[in-house]
């Protein structure tokens, strides 16, 4: 594991904010959004349809605390983009957004670097205010939309949506999801794509490393992957990209990588202040959690007995709820990862709680890489590989 202090050089203009939203292009978004909503604590933002004078594209909006999600669908038969990205990748996560200052100079900056420029940067506003916003292509099908308040927005989340057209009187007797913002962004790649990649963000968005780890340091009996994370100049969006890499059997990053037809974003990772009401709370609104071994909590006993840091929480209590834990000499994070949000094995989420501990759970890798083993194999997809990298059985 490496973690980096070189930032690399200051933008001479122009910032990454922060992440803005993420958009998902899905086959009904007035469901999808019901499930977030249901299952992990979200509540309606704000919508655009029909109703509201939108024609081709229905978008229903969805916000916890910061963190703020985007369903759209094609309202109209033979929209080719959509649905082709439809028939690829299922439903999955299309665009990330980041709030900018200087929009205009960062586009020019990424054209300049080879990046492909989806839309030049133009302006939308309404009664509530004036923004920016220009789309990156990413990884894969992955865009990057800027945007960029040019007058402070007062609107319900941007110009031209409208308020929601229903709101569900269940939600607000559901126990608090407890999220509060987005924590980092991971992007699966194919074989030999992650340094291409995480170099892309270095050269056309002036990211920089953060943090790494490799193969040697992270693999089970069956699989492994490599992992480069990269973040802005203020450290405050944290974009890991993996990579599949050798192993006896095949790779969960290669499963993720086969079913999403390529690239794209494997996990979402969902900031808390306290974790152990959250997952009670998740928990009892039905949101489905990988498990882990009791004997996962046995070793973790024995380690913290050395430790030099001290866990505040109840072992007892974290293990009944099979939350993680990984530390070093000056901090630790506790984690835990949900199953996946739809039927193909490729997109999931993660809620995190951090105390003074920047890494992503590298000591956690091997538990969770066995309990997703445990899921690939009930899929049929924990293939024996030959030397040549070839699937040899299946199941
Ligand atoms: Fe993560």
């Amino acid at each position: 594991m490496t973690s980096y202090t070189d930032k690399g050089e200051k933008p001479e203009r122009g910032k990454f904010v922060r992440f803005h939203h993420l958009t998902f292009w899905v086959g009904n978004a007035k469901q999808a959004a019901v499930f977030y909503c249901d299952k992990m604590g979200f509540e309606p933002l704000a919508y655009k349809g029909l109703e509201t004078g939108s024609r081709e594209l229905v978008s229903h909006v969805i916000r916890q605390d910061k963190i703020i999600f985007e369903f759209a669908s094609p309202l109209n038969p033979g929209n080719e983009e959509m649905g082709e990205h439809f028939i690829k990748h299922g439903d999955a996560v299309k665009d990330i957004a980041f709030q900018v200052e200087d929009c205009d100079f960062l586009v020019q900056k990424a054209r300049e670097r080879g990046a492909v420029i989806v839309k030049d940067p133009w302006i939308e506003q309404d009664n509530y205010g004036k923004v920016k916003y220009a789309v990156i292509q990413t990884y894969g099908d992955t865009t990057h939309t800027l945007v960029e308040y040019l007058t402070p927005y007062k609107g319900l989340f941007l110009p031209g949506y409208h308020e929601p057209l229903f709101r569900d009187p269940l939600l607000p007797k559901l126990p608090s999801g407890c999220l509060s913002f987005i924590d980092h962004i991971v992007g699966n790649q194919p074989d030999d794509q992650m340094v291409p990649i995480s170099d892309w963000y270095q050269k056309c968005l002036m990211f920089h490393r953060f943090w790494s780890i490799d193969d040697k340091q992270i693999h089970t009996q069956y699989s492994s992957l490599r992992s480069v994370v990269v973040t802005n100049y203020e450290e405050t969006i944290k974009m890991p990209i993996n990579e599949p890499a050798p192993g006896k059997k095949k790779s969960q990053i290669q499963e993720y990588v086969d079913y999403n037809g390529g690239p794209g974003v494997q996990h979402i990772a969902l900031n808390t202040s306290n974790i152990i009401q959250a997952i009670v709370n998740l928990k009892a609104r039905g949101m489905e959690f990988l498990s882990t071994p009791d004997t996962y909590y046995d070793t973790l006993r024995e380690k913290l007995k050395t430790a030099k840091i001290k866990v505040k929480e109840d072992l007892k209590t974290l293990q009944e709820l099979k939350i993680l834990v990984d530390f070093d000499d000056k901090g630790y994070l506790l984690q835990i990862f949900t199953k996946p949000v739809q039927d193909r094995p490729t997109l999931f989420l993660e809620v995190i709680q951090r105390y003074n501990h920047s890494g992503f759970g590298a000591g956690n890798f091997k538990s969770l890489f066995e309990a997703i083993e445990k899921d690939q194999d009930a899929r049929g997809n924990l293939t024996v590989l030959t030397a040549d990298g070839n699937p040899k059985i299946f199941k």
